[in-house]
């Protein structure tokens, strides 16, 4: 990994930068101006539902190239993270941005006691960071989605009875709405 990357909280100025990243890392639906990602951090910010003290940014030269943005969940009763967007800018992939960004939200959800981060994505690339299948631990998913793409990193305070149904916060459902 470049040791001139630095991984630094979101701030309110890194907002267009942000979105930028999204759009170029994620492609649009077929016809469509934009990324379904792009709007969907948009909204969530929009909704006062991103958790600023997990959502991060990566910068090289002062330029942002990556970022996560992690937003308020339900499981069961309880609080949870919902991990997503993530993303690197095309022309610095497979850098290890990607993977500081995660440690990132993981090292931060750890210390503040956080008991759950669950997020839809590639078991391939994520399993790496320790997330699992989510369903088999009582984890129910908000979406038709394959098991294993459906996936929880259980932390510290996670006891088995904080299972239940999980809801991402409620720009997540807006993005599976026509129009
Ligand atoms: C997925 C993404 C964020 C990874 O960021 P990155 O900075 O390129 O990732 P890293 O360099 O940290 O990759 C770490 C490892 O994961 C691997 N990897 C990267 N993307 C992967 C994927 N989609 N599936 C499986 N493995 C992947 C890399 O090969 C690398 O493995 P290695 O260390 O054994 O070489 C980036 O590729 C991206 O923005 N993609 C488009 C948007 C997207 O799909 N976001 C994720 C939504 S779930």
């Amino acid at each position: 990994m470049r040791t001139d990357l630095v991984i630094r909280p979101e701030s309110s100025q890194d907002a267009d930068a942000v979105v930028a990243v999204v759009e170029a890392a994620f492609t649009p639906p077929e016809g469509a101006a934009r990324t379904l990602e792009a709007v969907l951090v948009e909204e969530l910010r929009a909704d006062g539902d991103v958790l600023p003290e997990l959502t991060f940014v990566a910068e090289l030269d002062g330029e942002v190239v990556g970022s996560v943005v992690c937003s308020r969940a339900r499981l069961g009763e309880g609080p949870s993270v919902g991990l997503g967007p993530l993303a690197v800018r095309p022309d610095h992939q497979q850098q290890g941005i990607g993977s500081a960004l995660v440690a990132s939200v993981v090292a931060t959800a750890e210390q503040r006691g956080e008991p759950s981060i669950v997020l839809l994505g590639d078991p391939d690339y994520y399993g790496a960071f320790g997330f699992e299948a989510a369903a088999p631990l009582g984890i129910g998913s908000p979406g038709p989605w394959a098991d294993r793409y459906f996936q929880v990193l259980t932390l510290r305070a996670w006891r088995p009875g904080l299972a239940g149904p999980f809801r991402y916060a409620p720009a997540f459902e807006r993005m599976d709405e026509p129009g």
